[in-house]
């Protein structure tokens, strides 16, 4: 089939793939870059760029210089487009998407809390506003309350199902069920609910789905169903230009289908993960030493919580990965080697080109 454009707002991507953003520190200026060199949109996670064990404005500080060095970085690297990812629990996540828009992001992803405030936040209407949603019912709660409250719609939408990798919009019971929440029973009834909101803007919003896609065949069959684009975030991880250590990606390349398993994370929400030393460790132990000065992630149930996930994913990214928790898609076993991300997308393209249009 012919690559099709994607188009999100005032955004045209020359090809219709969205590197997913991936904290923490999964998907920096590199990577981000490299995609949008490509034609893609890259997306920066603004996710735990400072560090978790020091004091809250010591954190925000951190993190928010962290995260404009890396978007003026990866504008140093590429003209292409560059978005950068939000979690409504980061405790200083207005701050960051503020600081995202005077370093001239173009994209703002919203994911992991419902973005019902964010047009307030975000006036100017040449930043585009992409929620991430896991059912019609979320999709139509946020269309619904941005239209009465701020007359706007999103500029696009990414429909994550359960395949993903990262903390996951469902219930763990659904999770037992994923093909009963796959992307193609959920996409109909987020094509029919955002109906109502194109036709009073006169203007398409693009779906975007994501989760367990894996080459251009899948990509195809996203297309097929209505999908205006794909975001895929594992077969990521797998590139040269990815931020992650080396042990972090070897354990991609070494993990089997069996050791992708789905965890409870302190936040409340299940995530997908590898099992490996460090939860086999957790779950002999029950629970870790944690040293929490503040709540970097506001659902975070600290009292609760069997150990730091800001800490755990920050160990995974630097290579102590032991003592680290590896979010992954379902699909990591999938991979067996490291690539450029030139040479991935090329891949995947030529892949899309054979399929029968
Ligand atoms: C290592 C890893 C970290 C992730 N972190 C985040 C995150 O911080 N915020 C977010 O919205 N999504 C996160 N995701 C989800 C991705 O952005 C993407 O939507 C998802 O992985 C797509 O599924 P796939 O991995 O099967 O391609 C993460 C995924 C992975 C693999």
């Amino acid at each position: 089939m012919k690559i099709p454009k994607l188009q999100i707002g005032s955004i045209t991507a020359s090809i219709p793939i969205v590197q997913g953003g991936m904290g923490v520190r999964v998907s920096l200026a590199s990577l981000a870059s490299a995609v949008a060199n490509e034609g893609g949109i890259g997306t920066i996670s603004s996710i735990g760029l400072g560090d978790p064990e020091t004091s809250k404005q010591e954190y925000e500080r951190e993190s928010r210089e962290a995260l404009i060095n890396e978007i003026r970085k990866a504008k140093k690297m590429t003209d292409g487009h560059l978005a950068v990812n939000f979690m409504g629990v980061l405790s200083n996540v207005n701050d960051l998407i503020k600081a995202s828009i005077k370093e001239d992001i173009k994209m703002i992803v919203f994911g992991a809390g419902l973005p019902t405030k964010l047009p307030a936040l975000v006036q100017d209407p040449s930043v585009n506003l992409v929620p991430i949603i896991s059912s019609a019912r979320v999709a139509e709660l946020i269309l619904r309350t941005w239209d009465k409250r701020y007359e706007r719609t999103a500029d696009g939408l990414i429909l994550e199902g359960p395949l993903a990798g990262g903390h996951l919009g469902f219930s763990e019971e659904q999770l037992e069920h994923p093909e009963e929440y796959s992307l193609e029973k959920l996409l109909p009834d987020v094509l029919e609910v955002i109906k109502t909101y194109e036709d009073k803007y006169g203007r398409k919003i693009p779906v975007i789905t994501a989760g367990g896609i894996y080459n251009g065949e899948d990509i195809a069959r996203m297309f097929s169903i209505g999908a205006s684009g794909v975001q895929m975030g594992t077969r990521f991880v797998c590139t040269e230009e990815c931020a992650v250590s080396q042990e972090f990606k070897q354990a991609y390349l070494d993990a089997k289908k069996e050791d992708i398993i789905i965890i409870k994370s302190p936040v409340g929400m299940p995530g997908r993960a590898i099992n490996n030393r460090f939860l086999k460790n957790l779950e002999a132990k029950g629970r870790l030493k944690i040293k929490c000065f503040f709540r970097c992630l506001t659902a975070c149930h600290v009292d609760k919580a069997k150990y730091c996930i800001a800490l755990a994913l920050l160990n995974a990214y630097a290579g102590d990965v032991d003592n680290g928790l590896i979010f992954c898609g379902q699909n990591a076993y999938r991979i067996h080697k490291i690539v450029t991300v030139k040479k991935l997308i090329q891949e995947l393209l030529a892949e899309l080109k054979m399929v029968p249009a």
